[in-house]
């Protein structure tokens, strides 16, 4: 049976930077083609009428968006405001009033978690709440015991099939592709696996830093910022089995198996870096302990990838801005030629700018030697249109479908892998800007050749 689709859309946090950098470019985009029809109603602290909001929402679409004045003139009339305070009842009543008739709205949370409580209980005793759906931003509590009081409060009165845990990255292309080029091709599986496998990096490099967002990045860190969620997502389409369909919860099922199957952090495999300066950034403590950067090795306890190392790492303020993963196959049992051959590898490139899905091998080079050299068979080279994914992932939620969005037990299972952490005392070690993170890092991939740097935008394997 088909979803009814959403027939109009309430985002709370009307006036943040996520609505502004991501979400109002996005709504703007699906208003043109008809798939957002109905009110779009911003609700916020701030104080601001509906006019301030427009301008508000054309400046956003102007810098972060595909502006075209006649289409927004039509984006524009579907916006409203209600500005009010969140714990305050009278602030749903005029919210109902703006939704009119509509059955179904789609509710947007892109607020702090400290207000999701209150959001959700104002919203539960309402009537024009009742068809609704409801996205909840990241993150999705900051440890295993809060992400389930958490979905408590969402449960109390909201069925799991209402509630959109939203992961970016889930909509990004490349990283949909990941899962597409996995399963479309045959001859991938007999390969993936503990067999070829000798290990797999994901990095998620970030060349800038924390953007003035240190008020929230003291409350987080790189592990429960990007690594809990973002790469723990990739990680699973990377590593887990063929689901049976595409439809309904299969996808889900399989990433929610996968993630059950990793072993429980070990903290004497985490490395934990903070860079230069970051004590310096406004919010920021002046002894702050909260890690800029980390690194990890994990086990999956499964007949595929048992042994089979997976190193993580993700920082701020490193060398270049690059998400990458490498699947490094085993070497040749026995080296037939003089020169050591190198490891081949899948490399998957998520972004941003171009993604690659590339396969690294060696070849000979032309002369009488018999020595080689290393290339790269690119599967595929597109540039990465990063604005779609909140587009892609708001589109899906419209619909109903959820194929997109974490479910919670892989939330759970999520939080359940880095819980031996979370309260550990583990040392943090400086970095310089610019760098690849610590160098106590580098031990830890050592036994493997050490950590991959993300290859350049160009084809050559290696290149800077
Ligand atoms: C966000 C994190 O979820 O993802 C940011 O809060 C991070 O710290 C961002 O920079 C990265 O997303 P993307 O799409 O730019 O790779």
């Amino acid at each position: 049976m088909s979803e009814p689709r959403s027939d109009a859309l309430v985002l709370f946090g009307a006036s943040g930077d996520l609505a502004y950098k991501k979400l109002l470019p996005a709504l703007a985009a699906l208003s043109a083609p008809a798939e957002l029809t109905g009110p779009v109603i911003g609700v916020a602290r701030t104080q601001w009428n509906r006019d301030q909001f427009r301008d508000r929402a054309a400046a956003s679409i102007k810098e972060n968006g595909r502006y075209d004045a006649a289409a927004f003139e039509q984006f524009a009339q579907k916006l409203d405001y209600v500005q009010g305070d969140y714990r305050d009842p009278a602030l749903f009543e005029r919210l109902c009033g703006a939704l009119g008739d509509s059955r179904h709205p789609l509710f947007y949370l892109a607020i702090p978690p400290d207000a999701f409580g209150a959001v959700m209980r104002g919203l539960a005793g309402l009537e024009c709440s009742k068809g609704g759906r409801f996205i909840i931003e990241k993150p999705f509590g900051r440890d295993l015991a809060s992400a389930q009081a958490l979905n408590r409060t969402l449960r109390e009165r909201f069925a799991e099939s209402a509630i959109f845990r939203i992961d970016h990255y889930l909509g990004k292309e490349p990283v949909r592709n990941l899962l597409y080029f996995r399963f479309a091709n045959a001859f991938l599986e007999p390969l993936w696996n503990r067999h070829y496998v000798e290990a797999v990096q994901i990095t998620m490099a970030e060349s800038f830093g924390i953007e003035g967002r240190g008020q929230f990045y003291e409350g987080v860190g790189a592990l429960r910022d990007v690594v809990q969620n973002h790469l723990f997502q990739v990680l699973a389409l990377l590593a887990m089995e063929v689901p049976i369909a595409t439809e309904g919860e299969a996808i889900r099922d399989e990433k929610s198996k996968l993630l059950r199957s990793v072993r429980a952090l070990d903290p004497r495999h985490l490395v934990r870096g903070q860079f230069e300066g970051y004590r310096s950034e406004p919010g920021v403590a002046a002894d702050s302990k909260v890690e800029t950067y980390a690194a990890l090795r994990l086990y999956i306890d499964s007949w595929r990838w048992s042994g089979v190392p997976f190193f993580i790492r993700a920082g701020k303020c490193l060398a270049r801005t690059a998400t990458e993963v490498r699947v490094v196959s085993r070497k040749p049992p026995k080296a037939l030629f003089e020169d050591e051959p190198a490891s081949d590898y899948f490399r998957f490139r998520l972004g941003p700018g171009a993604v690659h899905i590339a396969l690294g091998a060696r070849v000979k080079r032309p002369g009488p030697q018999m020595n080689g050299h290393d290339v790269e068979l690119q599967f595929c080279s597109t540039p990465d249109d990063e604005s779609r994914a909140y587009e892609r992932l708001l589109g899906a939620a419209i619909e109903g479908e959820t194929t997109l969005f974490a479910r919670q037990d892989t939330v759970e299972a999520q939080w359940r892998i880095v819980e031996p952490v979370l309260a550990a005392d583990i040392p943090v070690h400086a970095y310089a800007k610019g760098s690849w993170g610590p160098p106590q890092a580098d031990a830890m991939t050592a036994p493997w050749g050490g950590w991959i740097e993300p290859a350049g935008i160009d084809t050559a394997r290696g290149a800077a």
